[in-house]
């Protein structure tokens, strides 16, 4: 056990095979109302016991997010899912017997035991069965859900890592588990199924193709601009998400295109003497290599890279810890490219939509 200098205890423990100890230190806390940041498979989150108002009270004020956001209940099984929704239709469970334990998130009308500040009022309850050994292991050993927003102060970029926990909440929370980096890096997939179609609120984890495959009709509903205190149809649609201090803007297009453009912001940047951020999948940083290397041995650019362009995957696992060491190295702009929209691509695209606040260059 460590204590960290803001005072936040951090426990390692084995991705794989958690030292049950170590689990249920951590489910006591949850049980007397603390919170406890823990690896899912997706991005860390900041779980509390989902059925104490207080305890989830805590949850809000430690990330400084507004109570109209809502939050996920996770439980250890899609038998328990019963228990915080009121309503479990055939549709629900088609999805969790080829998705569950996985990333993948349920709107489902809710159950009256669930707080009203879990669900910001909403009627529905946003339910996933997460599939990583550790929160697997404290759900079991808390028995009771486990309400969890990713582990980052609001609008920040979601934590893939303890270390990026601990950058934003340390001090504010009890405890952090801390098994390594996460492995998919972006969060899950939420599907709303309390109306009469079902509704992709957010891309993640889980492609919408593979959804698409089992059921009948699917809508996909895409980023809107919203403010944190309008009404939210779809409260997890806020665009002002996952933003960097510095201004990222994205540009989309033909690869020529956007390599060009992109090679021309980073010698407008690099001629006023900024430090400028570029965050890209390998091939364009290829064909961008001989206009940055002049300015990189400047050290005026710094480079991130998202992995293959065909490997959405790989650029989902790096994104929000690339973007965040941008910001750390103090960059004045970030500029950045996608990889492919397929498969997990589309949720890599709406996370660098987001980051950008809107700025997303059509070419
Ligand atoms: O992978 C994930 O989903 C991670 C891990 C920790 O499970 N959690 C996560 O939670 O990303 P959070 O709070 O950062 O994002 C959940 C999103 C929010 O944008 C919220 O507005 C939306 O889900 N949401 C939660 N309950 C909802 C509800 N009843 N109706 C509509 N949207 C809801
Ligand atoms: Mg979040």
């Amino acid at each position: 056990m460590t204590n960290t200098t803001g005072g936040t205890r951090r426990l390692v423990v084995d991705p794989r095979e958690p030292d049950l100890a170590v689990i249920d230190t951590a489910a006591r806390v949850i049980a007397a109302g603390g919170l406890v940041a823990f690896p899912t498979e997706t991005v860390y989150g900041l779980g509390a016991d989902a059925l104490s108002t207080a305890a989830v009270g805590r949850i809000f004020v430690a990330k400084a997010r507004p109570t109209t956001d809502p939050l996920i209940v996770h439980v250890a099984s899609a038998a328990e899912v019963s228990t915080v929704a009121a309503v479990v239709p055939d549709v629900a469970y088609a999805l969790a017997e080829r998705f569950w334990p996985g990333p993948l998130t349920l709107i489902l009308p809710r159950r009256e035991t669930v707080p009203a500040m879990v669900t910001a009022g909403t009627g529905t309850v946003a339910i996933r069965v997460p599939a990583h050994p550790v929160a697997q292991a404290l759900l079991k050993a808390a028995a009771r859900p486990i309400a969890a927003p990713s582990a980052n102060r609001f609008s920040r970029p979601s934590p893939t890592t303890a270390a990026h926990v601990l950058a934003d909440l340390d001090g504010l929370i009890d405890l952090v588990l801390d098994a390594g980096p996460t492995d998919i890096g972006v969060e899950s997939t939420i599907v709303d199924l309390t109306g009469a179609v079902p509704v992709v609120r957010r891309a993640g984890g889980v492609p919408v193709e593979a959804i698409a495959e089992v059921l009948s009709a699917l809508q996909v509903e895409t980023a809107r601009v919203t403010t944190p205190d309008s009404a939210q149809v779809a409260p997890g649609q806020l665009l002002r998400h996952y933003a960097p201090q510095a201004a990222l803007t994205v540009f989309d297009g033909s690869r020529e295109s956007v390599v060009a453009r992109i090679g021309r912001e980073v010698r407008t940047c690099a001629a006023r003497g900024e430090l400028v951020g570029v965050l890209a999948p390998d091939e364009v940083l290829v064909t961008l290599a001989p206009a940055v290397a002049a300015m990189a041995s400047a050290g005026r650019v710094l480079v991130e890279t998202l992995g293959p362009w065909a490997e959405p995957a790989a650029a989902a696992r790096v994104l929000f810890a690339a973007i965040r060491r941008l910001d750390e190295a103090g960059v004045s702009a970030m500029l950045a490219t996608g990889p492919t929209r397929a498969g997990l691509g589309a949720a890599v695209w709406d996370r660098l939509r987001r980051a950008a606040e809107g700025r997303v260059v059509q070419l």
